[in-house]
């Protein structure tokens, strides 16, 4: 996700157990002049494996050669953004805006597809706006084009992230396509997991909000896969190790200076849940090093720190939806 995940939360959420992990949007074209800033974003691990590389763009040509890109840099799959709505992407023609006409996102995946031998996949949502709920289409002329699977999130462009996303229009998709088709969008708990494989015969499910400041969902919805029971949330000295483990690493990664900037939103995401995590966030937004976060991070999570119940009484640890 782009702003809000990079390789260390990535390696992270592989730790518990998630399967795949996608880089977050790179632009075409400044992959094409060789941006150092754009090629920092696809940083990766010698570990992580399957990984796919996320690219943006409009133009078939610039795309391949993006491809071509990705696919020497070492990745395993490289994916089309055809979701993004802020106007800065979708305005110029791609993320969304490609789901307007169906050839034009066809013609994109398949000189994408002839330019390189790993697999080309698409993430899109149900459609532009309520008029215009194309998914179908879309994936039907992406997959004829050479996409090899489909990502659909249940919401419109108009949509943005409101309201909550259809799962009848995932299933539509799946319906419409002989590729693997996975599900997204409101996924948080198990119980959504669940309801999102039954609801839309999914073959599989991308998760994104629902990782931030949690990444053992990924752990959690395997063990209610497996046994229909998930293990208890972590205790409060596990997060904060989760968390601190995270800072580091980005520290050493990007620089103290950037790293802790970084980890700014992504602690007050580790909050979520425990008691008087609003006192814990207006503080994590001011931090300025490595150690401040620690300081922060040890007096608030403590053996003591309740967490709050969960929002609407969803039974998050079982396998009810
Ligand atoms: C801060 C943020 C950044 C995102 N960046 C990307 C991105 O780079 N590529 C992408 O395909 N989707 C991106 N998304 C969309 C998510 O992948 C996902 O489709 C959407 O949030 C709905 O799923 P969720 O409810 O599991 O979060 C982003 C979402 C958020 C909130």
């Amino acid at each position: 996700m782009a702003g809000a995940t990079n390789l260390p939360y990535r390696m992270l959420c592989r730790r518990f157990g998630a399967g795949l992990t996608v880089t977050e949007m790179v632009s075409a074209k400044a992959l094409s002049f060789r941006d150092g800033k754009t090629w920092s974003l696809l940083e990766r691990s010698p570990l992580e494996e399957p990984l796919s590389a996320q690219v943006f763009g409009t133009v078939p040509a610039e795309m391949a050669e993006a491809a071509r890109a990705i696919e020497g840099a070492g990745f395993h799959l490289v994916d089309v953004n055809m979701g993004c709505p802020v106007p800065k992407i979708a305005g110029s023609g791609a993320g969304c805006s490609l789901m307007k006409d169906p050839r034009d996102a066809a013609a994109v995946i398949e000189a994408m597809a002839r330019a390189v031998s790993i697999p080309v996949t698409v993430k899109m949502r149900a459609g532009w706006d309520e008029e215009r709920r194309n998914a179908p289409d879309v994936a039907r002329a992406v997959a004829s084009a050479g996409a090899a699977a489909v990502t659909v999130h249940g919401r419109t462009r108009a949509q943005l992230y409101s309201g909550r996303a259809d799962l009848s229009i995932i299933a539509e998709v799946k319906r419409s396509v002989p590729i693997p088709v996975l599900g997204n969008g409101d996924v948080d708990s198990p119980g959504k997991a669940l309801r999102m494989f039954r609801e839309t015969g999914c073959d599989g499910i991308v998760i994104g909000r629902g990782a931030l400041g949690t990444p053992w969902i990924f752990r959690d919805i395997l063990a209610v896969l497996r046994t229909g029971e998930a293990p208890p949330p972590p205790a409060a000295e596990e997060v904060r190790d989760h968390l601190l483990g995270l800072a580091r690493d980005l520290s050493r990664l990007r620089g103290e200076y950037t790293g802790i900037r970084l980890m700014r939103k992504l602690s007050c995401d580790f909050a979520k849940g425990f008691r008087d995590g609003a006192r814990f966030r207006e503080a994590a937004v001011h931090i300025e090093t490595l150690a401040d976060l620690e300081a922060l991070a040890r007096a608030f999570f403590t053996p003591e720190r309740e967490r709050t119940p969960a929002p609407g009484g969803e039974p998050s640890r079982t396998a009810a939806a």
